[in-house]
């Protein structure tokens, strides 16, 4: 075996072990919090993350959001929708992998009716 044939050999044996790794670290499923996921934003994050195989949490007040944006998940296992607004603590027994914070009025007269 030639000194190329040998090396080609090895780069292609580690090229296939570094995409085992990454493959297996972009399917793991993650639990993951979506505040704001019944907003505009957060609701395609939320079809995202599912599409994904991921385990979603949307936690929202619904104070600019609509439930009529996640419906179509309500019934899906790995999703879970928590009626709760942010400025409250969690339950401690909550444990996610990732969070995302969506939460958060994006319109002048959402976020100043907010602030009164
Ligand atoms: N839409 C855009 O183009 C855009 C662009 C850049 C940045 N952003 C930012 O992204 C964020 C989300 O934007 P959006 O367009 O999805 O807004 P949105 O109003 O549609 O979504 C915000 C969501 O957060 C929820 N929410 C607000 N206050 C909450 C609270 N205290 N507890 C729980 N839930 C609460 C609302 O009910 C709603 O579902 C905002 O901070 C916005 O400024 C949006």
């Amino acid at each position: 075996m030639t000194m190329n044939t040998f090396l080609s050999i090895l780069l292609s044996i580690s090229f296939l072990y570094m995409s085992s790794i990454y493959t297996f670290e972009h399917t793991s499923p993650q639990r993951i919090l979506i505040t704001g996921g019944a907003g505009f934003l957060g609701s395609h994050l939320c079809d995202r993350c599912i599409q994904e195989g991921h385990f979603v949490i949307c936690a929202d007040n619904l104070s600019t959001g609509r439930l009529e944006n996640i419906e179509h998940l309500l019934n899906h296992p790995n999703f879970v929708f928590l009626y709760h607004d942010v400025c409250d603590p969690f339950d401690a027994a909550l444990v996610v992998d990732q969070i995302y914070n969506m939460a958060c009025p994006a319109s002048p007269p959402h976020y100043q009716k907010s602030a009164d």
